[in-house]
C-alpha cells in the first residue's frame, strides 16, 4: 500500500512566514526561496496576495513573485479574491491558491466572507485564472476541526470540495489548520473523499500542534494520498487560527519518507542548508 514516491510541496515562505510577528526583510525571504529551490522540491509557495493590513508579513508579494519568476521555479501564490488574482496576473504567477474554511466562523474571521460568498468569488477567480492558463490549487481550511466551532463534519468539508471540483480546481489541499486531527479521522476523511471524488487530486496539509502530524501523514498515505504540504524548519501557522502552530517540517517528512524507502526527489544536504538558514533567520 505504500507508494514508490510522493510529492512534497514546500509552503515555508508563505505559511511558514505569515505567522511571524516581526517583518522578515524581502531580501532574506528571497534568499530563503533561493535555498529552497536548490533542494529539488517540485513547487514552492512563495507569496500571498492578501491584504497587507490583514497579514503585514506578506506585503511584499509582488517582489517575491517577481523574484520567483526570475529564478525560474514553479511557484504558488495565495489569491483569496479577484483583487488578489489581478495582482497575481500582473506578476505572471503560474499557480494560484484560493482558501475557504469549512466553518462559517473561521471563514468570516479569515477572509471576511460567508462560505457561500467565498465559493461564488472562487468561481469567478477560477474562470479568470483559467483564461490566463494559471493552475489552480484550492485549500479547504479547518478540514477536521475548528478553534471556534469544534469538530468539523465530513459534510462541511464535502460541500466546499464539491464546489471546487465542479468549478475546476486542479488540486485540493485539505488543511488541518489548527493541528487537531488524529490518524483515524485523517484516514477516514481522505478515504471518503477519494471514494466520492475519485478523479480529484488531494493534498494533505498538516500543522503539528499536537505532535500527531507524522502519524497523520502515514494515515493519509494509507488512505492513498501522495502529495503533502510541509514547511522548512516546521515554521508556520495561521494568524486567524488561535493556538495553531507550524506545519509539519520538510526535514521530518523527508526523513520519514526516505527511511520508508519512498522517494521525494529532495536533496538532503541542500534541504539541511535551507533549514539552518530558516532557523537562523527567525532565531529558532
Ligand atoms: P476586505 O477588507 O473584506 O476586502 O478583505 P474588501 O473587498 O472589503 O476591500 C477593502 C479594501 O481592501 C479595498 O480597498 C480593496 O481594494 C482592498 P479600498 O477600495 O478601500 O482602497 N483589497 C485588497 N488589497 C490588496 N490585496 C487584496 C485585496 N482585496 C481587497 N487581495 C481580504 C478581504 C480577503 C482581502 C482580507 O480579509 C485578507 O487579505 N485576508 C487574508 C487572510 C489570510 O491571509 N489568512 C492566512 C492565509 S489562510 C491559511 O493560512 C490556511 C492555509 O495555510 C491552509 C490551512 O492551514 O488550512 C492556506
Ligand atoms: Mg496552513
Amino acid at each position: 500500500i505504500f507508494p514508490k514516491e510522493v510529492e512534497i510541496i514546500e509552503v515555508g515562505p508563505r505559511d511558514g512566514l505569515q505567522n511571524e510577528a516581526v517583518f522578515v526583510p524581502t531580501e532574506k525571504k528571497k534568499e530563503l526561496v533561493r535555498k529552497l529551490s536548490k533542494m529539488g522540491v517540485s513547487r514552492i509557495e512563495t507569496a500571498s496576495f492578501v491584504h497587507p493590513k490583514a497579514v503585514p508579513q506578506m506585503a511584499d508579494a509582488v517582489e517575491l513573485a517577481t523574484f520567483s519568476n526570475e529564478l525560474g521555479i514553479d511557484f504558488i501564490a495565495l489569491t483569496p479574491n479577484l483583487k488578489a488574482l489581478s495582482r497575481a496576473i500582473e506578476c505572471k504567477v503560474p499557480q494560484i491558491a484560493v482558501f475557504v474554511g469549512a466553518t462559517e466562523t473561521f471563514n468570516q474571521k479569515n477572509i471576511r466572507f460567508s462560505i457561500s460568498d467565498s465559493l461564488e468569488e472562487c468561481s469567478l477567480v477560477f474562470k479568470k485564472a483559467k483564461a490566463c492558463q494559471m493552475k489552480i490549487r484550492a485549500y479547504v481550511s479547518m478540514g477536521f476541526s475548528c478553534p471556534y466551532e469544534g469538530n468539523v463534519s465530513y459534510e462541511q468539508v464535502e460541500r466546499v470540495v464539491r464546489h471546487f471540483v465542479e468549478t475546476g480546481a486542479d488540486e485540493i489541499s485539505i488543511g488541518d489548520t489548527n493541528g487537531q486531527a488524529n490518524p483515524r479521522i485523517v484516514y477516514e476523511r481522505f478515504g471518503q473523499l477519494k471514494e466520492d471524488f475519485p478523479e480529484t487530486i488531494f493534498v494533505a496539509h498538516f500543522h503539528d500542534t499536537n505532535l500527531f502530524a507524522y502519524a497523520n501523514v502515514v494515515a493519509a498515505i494509507q488512505a492513498g494520498i501522495t502529495k503533502f504540504d510541509s514547511s522548512i524548519a516546521g515554521l508556520g501557522g495561521c494568524p486567524f487560527s488561535p493556538g495553531a502552530t507550524g506545519n509539519v517540517s520538510t526535514e521530518g517528512l523527508v526523513k520519514l519518507f526516505h527511511e520508508m524507502n519512498i522517494a521525494t526527489g529532495i536533496d538532503v544536504n541542500a534541504m539541511n542548508e535551507a533549514a539552518i538558514f530558516a532557523k537562523e533567520l527567525l532565531n529558532k
